[in-house]
């Protein structure tokens, strides 16, 4: 049995003293639920505070993105040992960074490797844009995503890895997958490919997550599915109520 884990990608969202409140309330919501991982990627300058507001809880820590290398003259980037020293996951080749950032398959498995020599658990984005999904292509690209995404990972260490399938129609667009259409592309393409790189057994224990568009009223189409291990939730996840919703939708037995 895999443990669903919900992650809020709060984007380029909230100043330090606006993640504060936010987190004093989604602290108090949802540190007794169980049965479900709970993680939280507030922009880095809010990454110390949090931490510090976190301690003590099961709720973790993620980072929206990392640099690959240890340090030096990078500017503007964050190492993952920076990283590491708050935050416990971190996402990795989001659509909106492989968009407008030039994040390609080969910086994305840079990064990947980087997080796992920190201990971090990367969750590792994928998934086809309108384009490509109105032509069928949505298998072609997932699987060269994580085959270039995830190549030379050791298979010792590929469990712990975390897959998010966000079809790039489905972010921020109120139009999500529905849970079969998803479903299908991870039972026939995303985790066969993990397979092809780790073996079986180990492809049934990664997580998949879906992403795009959840809410708490759509969760349980998700969640209800065998593939589907959890979400990646943007627009609701800064919002109380809604990623309550979420969080607690996963959390059912
Ligand atoms: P959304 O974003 O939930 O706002 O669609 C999801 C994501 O980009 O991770």
């Amino acid at each position: 049995m895999r443990t669903p884990i919900v992650a809020g990608n709060w984007k380029m969202n909230k100043t330090v003293e606006e993640a504060r409140s936010l987190v004093l309330e989604m602290s108090r919501n949802l540190r007794d639920i169980k049965g479900v991982e709970i993680v939280l990627c507030p922009p880095f300058p809010a990454l110390l505070a949090v931490s510090a507001m976190l301690q003590g809880t099961d709720i973790g820590l993620g980072a929206q993105n990392l640099h690959w290398e240890e340090k030096g003259a990078f500017t503007g980037e964050v190492s993952p040992g920076m990283v590491a020293e708050f935050c416990q996951y971190v996402i990795i080749g989001h659509s909106e960074r492989r968009a407008y950032f030039g994040e390609t398959d080969e910086k994305v498995n840079r990064k990947v490797h980087a997080a796992l020599s920190h201990g971090l658990t990367p969750i590792v984005c994928v998934g086809e844009t309108e384009n490509e999904y109105e032509s069928g292509r949505t298998g072609e690209v997932v699987r060269r995503q994580i085959s270039l995404g995830l190549a030379n990972i050791d298979p010792a260490k590929a469990a712990g890895l975390v897959v998010a399938y966000e079809p790039v129609w489905a972010i921020g667009t109120g139009k999500a997958s529905s849970g079969e259409n998803a479903n299908a592309v991870l039972a026939d393409h995303i985790r066969p490919a993990l397979a092809g790189l780790f073996g079986a057994e180990t492809a049934q224990a990664i997580r998949i997550q879906y992403g795009g568009s959840v809410t708490a009223a759509n969760a349980d189409e998700f969640f209800s599915q065998p593939e589907i291990d959890g979400a990646l939730v943007g627009g609701a996840s800064l919002k109380l109520d809604e990623f309550t919703g979420i969080v607690k939708a996963a959390a059912k037995p």
